[in-house]
């Protein structure tokens, strides 16, 4: 059985990668709306990945006997900057979240939760892994800097992005 502070902190989880999911499917219309449909493809592939993040901590919940509770989401920006400020908001997110997940674990520990502890490993991986990928992008798109074709491979390269399903 799951103590209640844990449960109430990985509700508080479900709606931080609710609003993540949130946030991204917004830079995706905003990207669409620049005419970057490759961009729009990765924050919409993103928008995939955040809500089967929020689905693990769901189904975890359930089988250690929590209960679900879905707390309100914030609204999220409509309006971006330059497609750099697009992946410089995204890394200062991720970052966000990293801090979350690492605040998890501790209270995990604190709570001498050891199946939490195991469970949040996952994502602790993960979040090496969403920031390496947002830096690479960020790297590239620092390196063309305003200049058009370089966007536009970069724009094509971000379009080849699909969803795998986590394990
Ligand atoms: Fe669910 Fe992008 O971290």
């Amino acid at each position: 059985m799951i103590s209640k502070k844990m449960e109430d902190a990985f509700n508080k989880q479900i709606n931080e990668e609710l609003y993540s999911a949130y946030l991204y499917q917004s830079l995706s219309a905003f990207a669409t709306r620049i005419g970057l449909e490759g961009f729009a493809n990765w924050f919409q592939i993103q928008v995939q990945e955040e809500i089967s993040h929020s689905q693990k901590f769901y189904s975890f919940i359930s089988e250690r006997g929590g209960k679900i509770k879905f707390l309100q989401i914030n609204e999220p920006p409509a309006e971006f900057g330059s497609p750099l400020e697009l992946f410089e908001l995204t890394l200062e997110h991720e970052q966000h979240i990293t801090k979350c997940i690492n605040n998890l674990m501790n209270l995990a520990v604190d709570e001498k939760d050891h199946a939490s502890q195991i469970f949040l490993q996952w994502y602790i991986t993960e979040q090496v892994e969403e920031e390496n990928n947002v830096k690479t992008i960020l790297d590239k798109l620092k390196l063309v800097g305003k200049e058009g074709h370089g966007l536009f491979m970069i724009d094509k390269d971000l379009s080849t992005r699909v969803f795998t399903p986590p394990a």
